[in-house]
């Protein structure tokens, strides 16, 4: 994971998510920017950008959001990427459906394939303790969060797990 991938399609197959963070080293501000810049260039419903990105990189932070999620390997991670949404921001359709979580989806999944640029390791954790979570974070009512990621380079020696199998293409797409 420390070499650079800059073919669109490399990427996307190369990319594993990553269950193993060296706590000491962090991933630089410069590197940091480039994957925030790809969530904020992220398309959004009507263009509102009903986001905010956090990272969790300092001690007393980490230790909090640490409280949300128990596996070691996170608690490992150097910094964590938390998107924030707001509802109260995001375009709603005529019958009620707000698109916060697609949204929020597509700035994520930005961010997680550049940091898969820059050889930054992530994990999708979706299965955080929300309540602690938003105590950690003192999020505000019409803040929500769906989806949060470490940002960090894994131990040396780390070999990235095999792809889990995908189904075929024939499984996934119809032609009609
Ligand atoms: C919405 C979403 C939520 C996920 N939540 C978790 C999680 O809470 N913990 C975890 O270890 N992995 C989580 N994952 C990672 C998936 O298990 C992983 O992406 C999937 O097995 C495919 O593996 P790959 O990312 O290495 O290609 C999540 C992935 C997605 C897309």
């Amino acid at each position: 994971m420390t070499k650079t991938i800059t073919n669109f399609h490399d990427l996307i197959h190369n990319r594993r998510s990553i269950r193993n963070y060296d706590p000491d080293r962090p991933v630089s501000d410069e590197i940091l920017h480039k994957i925030l810049e790809a969530g904020r260039v992220a398309p959004s419903a009507a263009n509102f950008q009903p986001w905010k990105f956090i990272v969790v990189k300092s001690k007393k932070f980490r230790k909090k959001l640490n409280q949300c999620y128990h596996q070691p390997w996170f608690h490992d991670a150097p910094a964590v990427l938390v998107v924030v949404g707001y509802p109260d921001r995001a375009w709603v359709r005529k019958d009620g459906f707000n698109a916060i979580q697609i949204d929020l989806t597509i700035a994520m999944d930005h961010m997680i394939l550049a940091a898969a640029e820059e050889g930054v390791g992530t994990c999708w954790i979706a299965a955080f303790d929300e309540t602690r979570l938003r105590k950690a974070l003192n999020l505000q009512d019409n803040e929500v969060v769906y989806c949060i990621t470490p940002l960090g380079y894994p131990r040396k020696g780390y070999k990235k797990a095999r792809g889990p199998i995908r189904k075929r293409m024939e499984e996934v797409v119809e032609f009609r």
